[in-house]
């Protein structure tokens, strides 16, 4: 069997002196599409932020390791260079810098702590083209600033082309309903379909059971009190989506 992209094993991470993971274990082979489903407050966040390697959120055991090498001592930022990459649940706004002006640091400076050459102008903007064309994204709202008055479908059309852009190996989504208009569902789940590749791996974060009409995933895993309660294939969703959530509460006891 190859290398798992991600391998967690028994993660136990605490914010703020309370332990949120109670000992999280999950592998997600190369090329498959994952997705954890949970209640409010289960901790799904938190495990994608502790992934990520956002500052706070400590981890006190167990291990995370992306394509076999472990990231838990690694910046957040040396996470992302490593091919890691976050869709934040509620996007940041940067007024003044224009969106094109802001993929193009982003992937230069990953470029750079690989110790690759930065992207000129001129080629940067090719694949911008390249990748917009793809996921059928209008070029225009690249000139205005970073999700300043963004619709919520134009957040996730910036997100999912700077996920087309840097190419990680291992896509985290992060993803509330209450974000997600029809309009966003789209987006996101063409751009989850048409990014899928063998040499990459998706964990989906969701709440509700409707984004995985449009990304049909390979395992799907149910998320209760910081732990993972119970995995299935796809069908797992629909269950959920029928029985809800208590139905699992007291496996996670
Ligand atoms: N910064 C924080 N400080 C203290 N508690 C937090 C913090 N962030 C999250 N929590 C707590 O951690 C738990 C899990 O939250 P979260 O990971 O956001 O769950 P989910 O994404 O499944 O809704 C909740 O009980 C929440 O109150
Ligand atoms: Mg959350």
């Amino acid at each position: 069997m190859s290398t798992p992209m991600l391998e967690i094993r028994n993660l136990h991470v605490r914010v703020e002196d309370k332990t949120i993971l109670k000992g999280v274990d999950l592998v997600v082979p190369k090329g498959e599409v994952h997705a954890i489903m949970g209640r409010n407050g289960s901790g799904k966040s938190t495990l994608s932020y502790a992934i990520a390697g956002r500052d706070g959120y400590e981890i006190t055991d167990g291990d995370i390791l992306l394509d076999g090498q472990s990231i838990v001592e690694m910046e957040a930022d040396e996470r992302a260079s490593a091919g890691l990459f976050l869709a934040f649940q509620y996007p940041i706004e940067i007024p003044g810098v224009a969106t094109m002006t802001f993929l193009k640091a982003a992937m230069n400076a990953q470029r750079k702590s690989r110790g690759e050459e930065e992207m000129k102008t001129p080629e940067f903007m090719k694949a911008v083209r390249a990748a917009a064309g793809d996921l059928s994204i209008e070029t225009d709202m690249l000139k205005r600033a970073l999700n300043v008055g963004f619709s919520g479908g134009e957040k996730k059309r910036a997100e999912v082309l700077q996920m087309a852009l840097l190419a990680p190996k291992m896509c985290i989504l992060d993803e509330t309903d209450s974000g997600l208009d029809i309009d966003a569902l789209k987006v996101v789940s063409q751009g989850v379909n048409h990014l899928r590749a063998p040499k990459r791996s998706m964990l989906v974060i969701t709440h509700y059971q409707r984004l995985l009409n449009h990304i049909v995933p390979d395992r799907v895993h149910v998320f209760s009190d910081g732990r993972i309660v119970k995995s299935g294939g796809k069908e797992l969703a629909l269950e959920l989506e029928a029985e809800g959530y208590s139905a699992f509460d007291e496996a996670a006891a």
